[in-house]
């Protein structure tokens, strides 16, 4: 029987038999691995003996943090990878070939939508926005030529939730590949492979990790799929090292935990916020004024740790951010500390929507990633930054 979610994240991947007695994984630095004779060398190649041979392909190291993300995701293979992009971009770059058409969310992580409209359409891939939450937008942008829909749950910055069952009934039916993007639910949270989705991505650099101290993404899915990717991978590199692979291990066996924390505290924010005067809405996926909080209850078993509220102007929300002691004025989410963010000042405003006034963000969001700290202190810390815009 299937461990449950805390007993996996500790124990999965890890051998009992293994030869030396350690209880963590031992990091095995080595960019190569010898054979005993040309016999165990041919047996490696003739793929009856598969074991390390070279860094960028295996790393001992590496494969329990593969093993392990697998187990927690519920999926029948992974790999991990040096970066959240570096992730999406190899599965794009594998899957997708000219002539192809991909579908994107209108709300991603900036990057991942500078990879589409960049690198990925410059291959003559074709791409087109699908509206977030609009089953009715997705279902007219499908074309004979659509190969894959990639998009996040929930969304980066206004988490926006997504109904993964729907969109995957309606890509089934015209034979569109789904990729979820699933770095802000995280394992703990949301399971799209449960729904349907064919592969799942997350940046490991935030929640999985946890501790703002590494970088590293992970692709995970059916073993045909991660077979195909991997092989391009094998080629390109984009490998996670053996040091950071260990980090990544550490931070998967608290991670059910600290995601049980940042879930309860962050709900408490949200409650906290909405019913502040000075703030002038929140984005929180269980509030009751989240326009997807029904399909957000349905389909996530917590919340997580991010929270955006708007404050009504870039100044206030410049001002309560520097008037905040707690958290540092960082980007990424998902760590032990507290990051806090004014978000237009990471994604300023396109010339496109200054000419049509029409702003995907609005000027005073502020958006806050709640680390591990006492709530207590964290209310008492927003109550008195607050006050400096009331
Ligand atoms: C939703 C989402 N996906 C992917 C990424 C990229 O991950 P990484 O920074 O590990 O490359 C980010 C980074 O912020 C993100 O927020």
């Amino acid at each position: 029987m299937q461990k449950r979610i805390r007993t996996r994240s500790i124990h999965s991947g890890e051998k009992k038999d293994r030869a030396n007695r350690g209880i963590p994984p031992a990091v095995v630095l080595a960019s190569t691995f010898f054979f005993k004779n040309v016999d165990e060398l041919e047996r490696h190649k003739d793929k009856s003996d598969p074991r390390e041979e070279y860094g960028r392909y295996q790393n001992p190291t590496r494969a329990v943090a593969e093993q392990k993300l697998a187990e927690l995701e519920g999926a029948e293979d992974a790999i991990v990878c040096s970066s959240g992009m570096y992730a999406i971009a190899i599965t794009l770059l594998r899957i997708l070939k000219p002539g192809d058409h991909l579908l994107i969310l209108d709300e991603m992580y900036h990057r991942t939508e500078d990879l589409c409209s960049g690198l990925i359409a410059k291959f003559g891939v074709e791409i087109s926005i699908v509206e977030s939450c609009n089953l009715e937008s997705l279902r007219s942008s499908i074309k004979e030529n659509t190969r894959l829909f990639l998009f996040e749950t929930p969304t980066n910055p206004h988490l926006y939730v997504q109904d993964i069952e729907a969109i995957v009934s309606i890509c089934k039916e015209r034979k569109v590949k789904t990729i979820v993007d699933a770095t802000f639910g995280s394992p703990v949270n949301v399971q799209p492979l449960k729904f349907g989705a064919d592969i799942v991505i997350h940046s490991c650099t935030k929640y999985l990790a946890g501790h703002n101290d590494v970088l590293a993404g992970v692709i995970l899915s059916r073993k045909s799929i991660i077979e195909s990717i991997r092989e391009l991978h094998f080629t390109i590199g984009g490998t996670l090292d053996a040091h950071s692979s260990y980090l990544l291990i550490r931070g998967l066996k608290t991670f059910p935990l600290r995601i049980a924390h940042q879930n309860a505290v962050t709900e408490e924010i949200a409650l906290f916020l909405a019913s502040h005067p000075a703030v002038k809405k929140v984005f929180y996926p269980s509030l009751p004024s989240h326009p997807n909080s029904g399909v957000a209850k349905r389909q996530m078993s917590g919340f997580g740790g991010v929270i955006s509220f708007d404050l009504g102007t870039k100044k206030r929300a410049k001002k309560f951010v520097d008037a905040l002691s707690i958290p540092y004025i960082a980007s990424s989410l998902g760590g032990t500390e507290s990051l806090v963010i004014p978000y237009s000042i990471v994604v300023p405003p396109t010339i496109q929507e200054v000419e049509t006034g029409k702003f995907k963000i609005e000027a005073g969001l502020v958006r806050l990633s709640v680390g591990l700290e006492d709530k207590e202190d964290l209310l008492e810390d927003l109550t008195h930054a607050l006050k400096a815009v009331q």
